[in-house]
């Protein structure tokens, strides 16, 4: 019998679209139109081009998103191959390209079924199949929703239409009330090889937060957020009882934001060894202003990190630079400890009148919001007299404290520091770089904000 002869076995392959520059929707019928011209790759259903945009990403054009449902008889890794070879062709070197930068084309196979209409399953350094992580993508999901609707995924059970009305309902994602499941679901997530990125958090979540999450969603394959009030950095009993918290309402604004795993734990939970035995030194970065006005806050902080960076065991860690101080903390704990995450400092968000957003302003009286203004405004009025060539530490300082000097201001610090070279008292003389620190207690509710001047 001639080779010719074997009847080959026929595959149908969903493969998955994406590209934010070019045009894409002409990239995408190129990259088609050659495939079927070059292989044998029939395309049986296309869905329509999806908009989805990058989120918190400012600087990255939006992503056109679609899926074809197409019949092969190349096997999963020759059409690996060829769909590699299209990418190049129309311009793609991966090469060169940054892991979340910009894509002139993106091919994904998400599944290959064989004639019987099984999964074929592949695991190997270049490929995955089923895709480990369109289960949890809207954006994969939605467009694959319109080619194959009734497709069985095999993870969840259910078809690919199901599957993309759970998670947009907030059924994507798993959640946990105890630190040993969420060591388990880490572990078990680290064994596909994929990348997760962690936010720790104490719940009432704002945009603040979820712009983090955001972000650990673009940069790794999975995103877990930590939701603890943790009792050992509240120096004062009266804010650790009134802080805010709904964790129904957090997993619910987690999900959409592309995070794939909340949970929370209990003291007890976190330190079976007993808080004083796992008790971390926070450093020297933890000397003056909060350190100063929130005695033990540091250690509290450093200490519970540090365990949830042991439970979790991220690839990533993000934190905010709204805590300033904090991130000096968390930054010297990474670099101390072998093992530890990359930690991502990401910048301040703040609403449309400058307010730094916070989970303790919603504790804020109705009257005391403009007054929670000023804050913002002094750190505005010192950075406009940085970019207009003031460079003196202390000018810089009175200036900031004469802009706060309110009755309806209760100051805690209003400083000046080098960013780069933390010190306990204020600096002297001429900076190169500074960033303005206040805390303050306005309307009963203690708010702390900070600019960094000489940011560009
Ligand atoms: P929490 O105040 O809930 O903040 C969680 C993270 O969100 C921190 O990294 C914080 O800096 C960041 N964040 C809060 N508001 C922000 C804003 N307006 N813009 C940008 N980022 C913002 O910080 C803590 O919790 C705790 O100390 C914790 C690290 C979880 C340890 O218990």
């Amino acid at each position: 019998m001639s080779p010719s002869m074997i009847r080959r076995e026929r595959f149908t392959a969903a493969i998955a679209l994406g590209a934010n520059v070019g045009e894409p929707e002409r990239t995408f019928k190129r990259a088609l139109n050659v495939l079927e011209r070059d292989v044998d790759f029939t395309v049986l259903r296309r869905s329509h081009w999806h908009a989805t945009e990058p989120v918190g990403a400012p600087d990255q054009p939006a992503y056109t998103n679609g899926a074809v449902l197409a019949e092969t008889t190349l096997a999963p890794k020759e059409l690996l191959e060829a769909l590699r070879k299209v990418e190049t062709h129309l311009g793609r070197d991966r090469s060169t390209e940054e892991r979340f930068g910009p894509r002139v084309l993106d091919l994904d196979i998400l599944f290959v079924t064989d004639s019987n209409g099984d999964h074929v399953r592949v695991r190997s350094d270049e490929l995955t199949l089923p895709h480990p992580r369109m289960e949890e993508r809207a954006f994969v999901l939605a467009p694959l929703a319109e080619v194959a609707p009734a497709a069985r995924l095999l993870r969840s059970g259910r078809t690919v239409k199901d599957q993309l009305e759970f998670i947009e309902t907030g059924g994507g994602l798993a959640s946990f009330e105890s630190v040993d499941e969420a060591r388990a679901w880490c572990a078990a997530s680290a064994e596909d090889g994929g990348t997760l990125g962690f936010v720790p958090t104490m719940g009432a979540l704002h945009e603040g937060h979820l712009e983090l999450v955001r972000r650990a969603a673009r940069e790794n394959d999975r995103v877990c957020v930590s939701i603890f009030v943790n009792p050992l950095q509240f120096n004062n009993p009266a804010d650790l009882e009134r802080y805010p918290r709904d964790f129904a309402g957090d997993t619910k604004l987690l999900s959409s934001a592309g995070c794939s795993m909340a949970f929370t734990g209990t003291l007890e939970q976190f330190f079976p060894e007993g808080t004083e035995a796992a008790a971390i030194d926070p450093g020297p970065a933890a000397e003056g202003l909060e350190g100063t006005f929130r005695p033990g806050h540091f250690e509290g902080v450093a200490t519970i990190v540090n365990r949830l960076f042991e439970v979790v065991r991220p690839t990533r860690a993000y934190f905010g630079a709204k805590d300033f101080q904090q991130c000096l903390v968390v930054e010297a704990l990474e670099s101390a400890q072998a093992g530890a995450p990359e930690v991502v400092r990401c910048p301040i968000v703040r609403s449309s009148s400058g307010l730094a957003l916070a989970s303790r302003n919603a504790l804020l009286p109705d009257d005391a919001k403009a007054d929670a203004l000023r804050i913002f405004k002094a750190l505005d009025t010192v950075r406009q007299a940085w970019r207009s060539g003031l460079r003196d530490a202390s000018t810089l300082q009175n200036m900031l404290q004469a802009e706060l000097d309110h009755p309806s201001v209760g100051l805690e610090y209003a400083e000046i520091r080098d960013p780069s070279a933390w010190t306990t008292k204020a600096p002297s003389g001429l900076l190169e770089e500074a960033v303005a620190l206040v805390a303050a207690v306005i309307g009963g509710v203690r708010l702390i904000d900070n600019m960094e001047l000489s940011a560009p």
